[in-house]
């Protein structure tokens, strides 16, 4: 498995199973089936509903002897609802709990979005803190106390441009290890990669394979097809592999870390063998065409009027 050094000394496998969208009732078998055909890294979060039945899988596999804890990389995610700084350690322990562990690998901020404390969903601008109540930097400095207790190996953000990691990056003590996107090839965040690169921050990757299982209310009528798109199938062709893969093996050139989501034994063994395509610089050079600054996730869920996140992405 291609490994992906961290700014902490750490390195991180470069394929992950996503677990968003991931049904109760199906996420448990694909996390077992996952790392017995090799996966070392799962991505979870506490919005995604399905940390418990993970958990179960998870004490499975370390009783079974499948893999050991200290093989495993675990990521998960803390909810806009736990942004408030007294908040931030007991939403972590609430996570480790659900998730049978004693300590996460990475944890990130979810979103750069902070809602009231008792509201997981918002539905009026009421329901969220303005920034400048819950401001990330001291969100920050719970997640740098969560590393000092030895309640997570390492912390990052996800959904953070290149103006608010520049913030972060100005305050913290500890720099985030990761910031987890949106990222493929309609939206290629070239800017953002070298930003990153230069900072010593990896990119992870999510909705690599466009995230088609997304609920409705999150979709738009016209949205293009990634996995349908002609220029990736004749690369998949020529390379004799699915285009899925072929999207893969795209970040794995750029040294991105990605967590396709899948709860398919077939297709999830299919993702991890990505590995194996090495895509040459034509083939970048071709997929480089397809970017559209095209967004599946643009946050516009957070949209309200009268609340302070109208441009989450400060685009
Ligand atoms: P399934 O879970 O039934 O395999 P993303 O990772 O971008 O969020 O995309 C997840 C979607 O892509 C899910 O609908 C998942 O379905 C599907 N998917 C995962 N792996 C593959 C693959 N190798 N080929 C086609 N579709 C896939």
């Amino acid at each position: 498995m291609k490994m992906i050094p961290l700014n902490n000394e750490l390195t991180i496998p470069a394929i992950g199973l996503g677990t968003w969208k991931s049904a109760p009732g199906e996420v448990g078998n694909a996390v077992i089936e996952a790392i017995k055909a090799g996966y070392r890294h799962i991505d979870c979060a506490a919005i995604y509903g399905n940390e418990k039945e993970i958990g179960n899988a998870l004490r499975t596999a370390f009783e079974q002897g499948i893999v050991r804890r200290e093989e495993l990389w675990v990521t998960s995610k803390l909810w806009n609802n736990a942004h408030l700084t007294e908040d931030v350690i007991p939403a972590l322990r609430a996570t480790l709990r659900d998730l049978q562990l004693n300590y996460l690998d990475l944890y990130l901020i979810h979103w750069p979005v902070a809602f009231k404390p008792n509201i997981i969903s918002p539905d009026k601008a009421e329901d969220y803190l303005p920034l400048a109540v819950a401001p990330v930097a001291q969100t920050w400095k719970a997640m740098e106390e969560a590393v000092n207790n030895g309640l997570t190996k390492s912390i990052g953000v996800s959904n953070f441009s290149i103006k608010k990691l520049e913030s972060l990056l100005n305050t913290c003590h500890i720099k985030p290890v990761v910031n987890q996107v949106e990222l493929h090839p309609y939206l290629a965040q070239h800017e953002l990669l070298e930003f990153c690169k230069h900072h010593e921050i990896v990119l992870t990757a999510y909705a690599p394979l466009g995230s088609g299982d997304r609920p409705k209310n999150m979709k738009k009528e016209d949205e293009p097809g990634l996995l349908e798109n002609q220029v990736i199938c004749k690369i998949a062709d020529k390379h004799q592999c699915s285009p899925a893969q072929v999207l893969i093996a795209w970040h794995l050139h750029r040294n991105s870390v990605v967590i396709p989501k899948s709860t398919n034994s077939t297709r999830l063994k299919q993702n991890l063998e990505s590995e194996k395509i090495v895509l040459d610089q034509g083939d970048m050079n071709t997929i480089s065409t397809l970017n559209t600054d095209y967004r599946y996730v643009d946050g516009s869920f957070f949209v309200m009027e009268g609340n302070s996140y109208t441009n989450i992405f400060d685009e």
